[in-house]
């Protein structure tokens, strides 16, 4: 089997084999020549995408709509697959530009030897200087990446750079070669973003939603999932998004969980406000397992790309709660996950996809189950 990367379903190509995998039963291979083009096949508006090029956008040559309809379809193989369920997964496209550039708030450069920021080939350590990432916002775009790397002479020792657009200020920030190195930290930044109608703390380089508009697009669909629940737990809550919108909405207990300290705290200064809400800055597995507090009748899960996994989800199973929503950034952690809940007696209700990553084979998507 051969993994043809830059190429498209019916197309007949010239391709070059780049590398092996799987113990050598497949192999990976660009496609250097198009002989046959399919009719979804578009030129890539990045001169870096390509063979050869950054290895950052992989969907650069298809059509946004195909690259929809792809996305919808890999979501509902994943669940069929891992999770035994057989679903249509719509997709929704999220407000910005038709062309599905200019979305991304943060982007984490690479610095190559001589300072210059870039990204990673694909599957390699070499760097592609980039001076302007298409598919970044136009603040991230001009953010002065270079002046931060000159400032700091010793850019050696800071392998990374993170740019990250707030609602007020795009904060540029070198990060040190290892966290327990003998690299210089960088002092712990803030920035502002505004969602839902609320200011929202977020470390310059912690989690927060990369498309403008994939915080509000989310919030709707959790708050619209969650409308009977009084009592809910939101975990995995990062800076305490999906709390901030349920409890918002009307007075419930929340239980907000994170186990990242900076993450922690900054949900506990966002939410201060909101009467009901709790943060616990807790590994969400040792959480569950003994959650002092009312049971929920609704849990909100928004886990890294791994999943929950089947300890956390056997706890929520133990608990009172009749609905779960499973918010993954990762198709196919749901589709595992989806299949540990089916095998104890829980449904899958809906489901649906959101493209908050265009250009990118990456998608998230929304499960909500009931008991
Ligand atoms: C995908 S983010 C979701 C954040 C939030 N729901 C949002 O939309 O802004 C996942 C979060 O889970 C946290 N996390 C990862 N593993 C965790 C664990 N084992 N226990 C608790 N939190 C965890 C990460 O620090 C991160 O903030």
């Amino acid at each position: 089997m051969v993994f043809v990367r830059h190429s498209l379903p019916g197309e007949r190509v010239l391709a070059q084999i780049t590398g092996t995998g799987g113990r050598g039963r497949f192999w990976f291979a660009d496609a250097v020549e198009i002989l046959d083009p399919a009719p979804q096949r578009v030129a890539p508006p990045c001169p870096l995408a390509g063979p050869g090029g950054c290895g950052g956008c992989d969907y650069q040559h298809v059509s946004l709509d195909e690259q929809r309809r792809w996305k919808s379809q890999v979501v509902a193989e994943q669940l069929q697959r891992l999770g035994g369920v057989s679903v249509d997964v719509p997709i929704q496209a999220l407000p910005g530009s038709a062309e599905g550039l200019g979305w991304r708030t943060r982007i984490r450069y690479a610095v190559d030897n001589n300072g210059r920021a870039g990204f990673h080939r694909y599957r390699s350590d070499d760097i592609v200087p980039v001076d302007r990432c298409l598919i970044a916002t136009p603040e991230v775009q001009q953010a002065e990446v270079d002046d931060e790397l000159v400032s700091n002479r010793d850019w050696s020792g800071y392998p990374e750079v993170v740019v990250a657009e707030g609602s007020d200020e795009t904060v540029v920030a070198a990060i040190p070669a290892k966290p327990n190195g003998k690299a210089r930290r960088i002092p712990a930044t803030t920035l502002l973003e505004r969602a839902i109608d609320r200011d929202w703390q977020v470390s310059t380089d912690g989690f927060w939603q990369v498309h403008p508009a994939a915080a509000e697009a989310l919030c709707k669909e959790v708050v619209a999932a969650c409308t009977e629940a009084d009592n809910i737990w939101d975990l995995y809550c990062g800076v305490g998004l999906f709390a901030g919108a349920l409890a918002q909405q009307r007075r419930r207990r929340i239980t907000a969980v994170e186990s990242d300290r900076r993450a922690a705290d900054l949900a506990k200064q966002n939410l201060a406000d909101l009467r009901g809400v709790r943060v616990m800055r807790r590994d969400v597995k040792a959480w569950v397992s003994d959650p002092r507090g009312p049971d929920p009748e609704a849990v909100v899960l928004d886990p890294p790309r791994r999943g929950a996994g089947e300890a956390v989800l056997a706890e929520i199973h133990r608990s009172k709660a009749q609905r779960i929503v499973y918010v993954a950034c990762e198709p196919a952690s749901l589709g595992r996950d989806t299949g540990v809940l089916t095998q104890r007696g829980w449904t899958l209700s809906s489901v649906q996809a959101l493209d908050m990553f265009p250009m990118t084979h990456h998608v998230e998507s929304i499960g909500v189950f009931d008991r």
